[in-house]
């Protein structure tokens, strides 16, 4: 009997169970596509007459494609012998196919010529666009199919991210991995994350701890976020029933292109200002903030108190 052993990492591991939706999402070298490609030729020796599809959304050529991957896969894995490697696809036991596919270029004919295959796998899944996803996920309908998505994230409004971490269909794993869960990290990406580390902090958490992109490289105060992160000084802070809480606003306008309307709530206790609310929104009217303050239970007093500033509006929240 043949027996396949694969390490795998742990925080992997969910994903090896079956599901129509799996997702990993993190900063760069966690060990994503490795792990998917593992699966993919696992699957593909495990169930003879298995057809895969390794997609992206932009792909030229081949060497923009996972080939290199798989075949490294196959090869490191030992079991060569099952399959036959061409320019363009692999042959997998038992009249199985591993086939690798740009999306960006199908059309709502063409993309069904995926129809019938049974694992898709997507990386490089921040770039996949809405209308791509959307003709992919009824293309794939074989018994038992399955997407995995691999992806750095960049937005929180991504097709992928919408519809993995934002809306989350039933029954679909998605986890997220980073480079200290990854067991062969190599020491020149550790060597790249240090330097990034101190040399680009500002981008640091979402290169290398799959953050969205939060601020411009040179934002003022992105280093700043950085290292208050890094030093452990971001968590949860619980609120003081006693005290008021400070509604600090950037005020922006309501056209389509003004600036965000920003809205913070602190609390200052003792020595530390402790920002407990956060609100952003862009090309709204002003009710619609106000409605957000409401919403939350935030109402506005006048404070008659010596410690009162002026031209201050304080706010109160009904802690219920
Ligand atoms: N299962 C594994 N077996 C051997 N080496 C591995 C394995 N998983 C990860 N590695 C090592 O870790 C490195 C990073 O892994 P991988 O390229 O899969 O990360 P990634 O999360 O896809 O990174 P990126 O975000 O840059 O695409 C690989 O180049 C390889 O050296
Ligand atoms: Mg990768």
């Amino acid at each position: 009997m043949f027996i396949l052993k694969i390490p795998t990492a742990k925080v992997f591991e969910p994903l090896l169970a079956p599901a129509r939706y799996k997702g990993v999402y993190g900063g760069r070298g966690s060990g994503k596509s490795h792990f998917f490609g593992e699966l993919l030729v696992e699957t593909c020796q495990a169930e003879r007459g298995t057809l895969a599809v390794c997609i992206r959304e932009a792909q030229r050529t081949l060497a923009q494609s996972s080939k290199r991957l798989i075949e490294s896969k196959i090869a490191s894995l030992g079991v060569g012998s099952g399959f036959k490697l061409y320019s363009d696809k692999i042959e997998a036991p038992g009249d199985g196919l591993v086939i690798f596919r740009g999306l960006q270029d199908h059309t709502a004919e063409s993309i069904k010529s995926l129809e019938g295959f049974r694992i898709a796998w997507i990386d490089e899944a921040q770039t996949l666009s809405a209308r791509s996803l959307a003709l992919l996920r009824p293309t794939i309908r074989a018994n038992n199919s399955e997407l995995g998505a691999s992806w750095n994230p960049r937005r929180k409004s991504d097709a992928i991210d919408d519809f993995l971490r934002a809306r989350k269909p039933p029954g679909a794993i998605v986890i997220s991995a980073n480079w200290r869960d990854n067991p062969w990290f190599p020491a020149v990406l550790e060597e790249e994350r240090r330097a990034d580390l101190s040399l680009y902090a500002d981008r640091y958490d979402h290169i290398w701890e799959g953050d969205y992109v939060r601020a411009f490289e040179g934002a003022y105060f992105a280093e700043m976020l950085s290292q208050a992160r890094a030093q452990g000084r971001i968590g949860k802070v619980s609120a003081d029933p006693l005290l008021p809480l400070r509604a600090f606003i950037n005020i922006g306008g309501s056209g389509a292109t003004a600036d965000a309307f920003t809205i913070w709530i602190v609390q200052w206790v003792g020595t530390e200002i402790r920002v407990r609310d956060y609100y952003e929104a862009v090309g709204l009217v002003l009710a619609f903030h106000v409605n957000w303050l409401r919403s939350r239970g935030y109402r506005l007093f006048e404070p008659k108190s010596c410690w009162a500033w002026p031209n201050t509006l304080y706010w109160r929240k009904c802690i219920k």
